[in-house]
């Protein structure tokens, strides 16, 4: 059996020493502040952003929430990222996703100011982690990659596998991991031989989307299982993309899901706001 990575707990460390920090701000200096745009009402997003919003209200950061109609031009999306640049109670801008067809989602989010991308979803931010220089880290990714430091797996030197090539986890995932001296190999649809990759992973991280993508024919013994991917099964519980089941038997460490990177993704959101609060001041 492997040992089941906590993300739940550690998450909840991680917020907690936030709030700590947060409390022993001067009485009357600005608390941070962040601000989340929603368009439309995808129930996905609404619940994205209801733990969102909670975990702000726990840790004392102060949320400004944005319900937008589903009809609302890309103009005045654009006003209103503008309106936040220069809002001096704001240190933390995130548009959810996806947002409507005749809104070009590129305009959108490089219109905010990279010192408040806390997604780090802009072309400088990305540029800036592609480089190697410090700044805001994409939340998915350096959630995964917390995982695995907080359980002294080590990450040098070990081949490491992403499932899924998306600009949200699978892209910068492996630039994440190049940094930490991994060897790594971005897998994908179109990926030949895609089963015995995965089977060479000493780290296998699936950010795909699809339930029982990874099986226990595609994991080594004794190997580290990171499922970042969310579905929902028949009975609409929530499921990730590896059959865990089968899969918790063989492999070394494993997340579960729901409970594991999804945590991890909202306490990195709350470390990046509080990064671009203290680089404000
Ligand atoms: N939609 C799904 N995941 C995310 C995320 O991490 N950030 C934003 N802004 N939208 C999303």
């Amino acid at each position: 059996m492997g040992i089941i990575i906590d993300g739940k707990k550690i998450s909840q460390d991680i917020k907690d020493n936030l709030k700590k920090k947060i409390l022993s701000i001067e009485e009357g200096k600005r608390k941070p502040g962040l601000a989340v745009l929603i368009v439309g009402d995808d129930p996905a997003s609404k619940i994205y952003i209801k733990a969102k919003k909670k975990s702000c209200e726990y840790i004392g950061i102060n949320s400004f929430e944005f319900n937008l109609s589903r009809e609302i031009s890309e103009e005045k999306i654009l006003e209103i990222i503008d309106k936040l640049n220069f809002d001096e109670k704001v240190d933390g801008i995130l548009v959810q996703l996806p947002l409507p067809k005749h809104i070009n989602q590129e305009i959108v989010i490089n219109r905010i100011s990279s010192y408040k991308d806390v997604d780090c979803f802009t072309k400088i931010n990305i540029g800036n982690l592609f480089y190697g220089f410090d700044g805001l880290k994409p939340c998915t990714p350096n959630g995964c990659i917390r995982l695995l430091k907080e359980y002294n797996i080590e990450i040098s030197g070990k081949f490491c596998v992403i499932v899924g090539r998306s600009n949200i986890v699978g892209k910068p995932l492996s630039i994440m991991l190049t940094e930490n001296n991994a060897t790594v190999c971005l897998v994908h649809s179109k990926t030949l031989n895609l089963k015995t990759i995965c089977k060479t992973a000493d780290i296998l991280i699936s950010a795909v989307g699809k339930k029982n993508m990874i099986t226990d024919d595609m994991v080594k013994q004794g190997s580290v299982i990171i499922d970042v991917g969310i579905n929902r099964d028949e009975d609409g519980n929530i499921t990730g993309d590896v059959d865990y089941k089968n899969v918790e038997k063989i492999a070394g460490y494993i997340t579960p899901v729901p409970g594991s990177v999804g945590p991890m993704t909202i306490a990195m959101l709350m470390e990046n706001t509080f990064y671009a609060y203290l680089n404000k001041k």
